[in-house]
């Protein structure tokens, strides 16, 4: 079932703010309300299975099934995502680049947005700071973890093409404000905000003109931006006559905690680790991440540790460990007593150290690379 806009009026305490600290604790809770289906519904049908699909950190979808068809049957298919660059890109960042290279490699079409336009509206950034921080932290890093220059756009929204920038416009036509506040809140709409949602509709719908032709478009995003797809697939019906679009699809991720246990942000260092750490920050910020440890080792020996509580497991879960059976085992060491804190947490630093050396030394590499991006 399609979730309407007017439906939505009647969830409006339930309300999702792409722009607030939203901070998701009931995803089931969630998904029943919004219309997003389990991911668990259509992984069968995918051809090759992310390990972030297997370990349920891509949880949920809207008609992901169109996106697995083209990819099996090899047909065209488009990958869009944004970024917003708010300062140096670290493993939170990692996984959305981690999601658009796989659907890259999968034959998407990609088309990867720097939300300039959106961040100086809502967020009072510098354009020029943008610039700098999306193309030499963000776009060297992607590069570095494998995204090739061959069908892919990287653009910013301040100068990507006319028609872009006109169906921006257009599509206000057919929304209404009520519609609008009921999506976004009433309470705390800005013009800039509504500029912005149009400007990204924008993004989602361009990539089906620029393609020639209606497209299947999978979105992958944390859920925090599932308001902007649901505007989205309401416009794009709208414009059926004029565009024939095909209503684009999406995946929504889990966030990865924060290494005190909070949400990962880019304001706080020590909640993440960032793409360019050294050996010696990744130790400490490492040393000093929450665990689900007990309180003394005793204790642990006996009654075992948290590994769902543990922000260490996570990092071996999202990013250092694609062995899944590897993976079950420090799961099971941890919860049986068998493997404490200080030990595992120094085999994750050696991974994830062993990973950053290679990262690095490929970053360094990617600036030779950068322009055929630019173009
Ligand atoms: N609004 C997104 C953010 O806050 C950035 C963004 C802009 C985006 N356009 C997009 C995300 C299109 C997905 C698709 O991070």
């Amino acid at each position: 079932m399609r979730l309407s806009i007017t439906c939505l009026v009647i969830y409006m305490d339930k309300r999702i703010d792409p722009w607030g600290a939203s901070d998701i604790s009931d995803y089931d809770k969630l998904m029943r309300e919004f219309g997003i289906e389990p991911f668990s519904n259509v992984i069968k049908s995918v051809p090759d299975v992310h390990k972030y699909m297997r370990r349920g950190i891509i949880y949920g979808h809207r008609d992901f099934s169109r996106i697995a068809q083209a990819m099996k049957n090899k047909a065209p298919f488009v990958m869009l995502t944004g970024l917003m660059p708010s300062g140096k890109m670290h493993l939170g960042h990692k996984m959305v680049a981690d999601e658009m290279i796989y659907f890259q490699e999968n034959g998407a079409h990609c088309y990867v947005c720097v939300a300039d336009v959106e961040a100086y509206l809502t967020r009072g950034m510098d354009t020029k700071v943008m610039r700098e921080l999306a193309i030499n932290e963000y776009l060297l890093n992607y590069i570095a973890l494998g995204l090739k220059p061959k069908k892919c756009r990287f653009y910013f929204q301040s100068d990507f093409s006319n028609e872009y920038n006109v169906i921006s416009k257009y599509f206000s036509k057919k929304v209404t404000f009520n519609e609008l506040k009921a999506i976004y809140g009433g309470e705390s709409l800005t013009t800039g905000k509504i500029v912005s949602a149009l400007t990204q509709v924008a993004d989602i719908l361009y990539p089906q003109i620029d393609m020639g032709k209606p497209t299947p478009t999978v979105v992958p995003v944390g859920t925090d931006q599932d308001p902007h797809l649901r505007l989205t697939r309401d416009i794009a019906s709208r414009f059926k006559k004029e565009y024939n679009f095909i209503l684009p699809s999406s995946t929504y991720h889990r966030y990865q905690k924060g290494l005190s246990g909070s949400k990962m942000s880019s304001s706080d260092p020590t909640t993440y680790i960032a793409l360019t750490d050294s050996r010696k920050e990744v130790e400490g910020k490492v040393k000093r991440a929450l665990t689900g440890g007990r309180d003394t080792l005793d204790e642990q020996k006996k009654l075992g540790g948290s590994p769902l509580k543990c922000t260490v497991f996570e990092l071996y879960k999202f990013h250092f460990m694609d062995d899944d059976k590897e993976l079950s085992k420090v799961f099971d060491e941890c919860r049986s007593g068998n493997v404490m804190c200080g030990e595992c947490k120094g085999r994750c630093i050696e991974l994830i150290v062993g990973f950053l050396l290679k990262h690095q030394a490929k970053r360094e590499k990617a600036r030779k690379v950068l322009d055929k991006f630019l173009k």
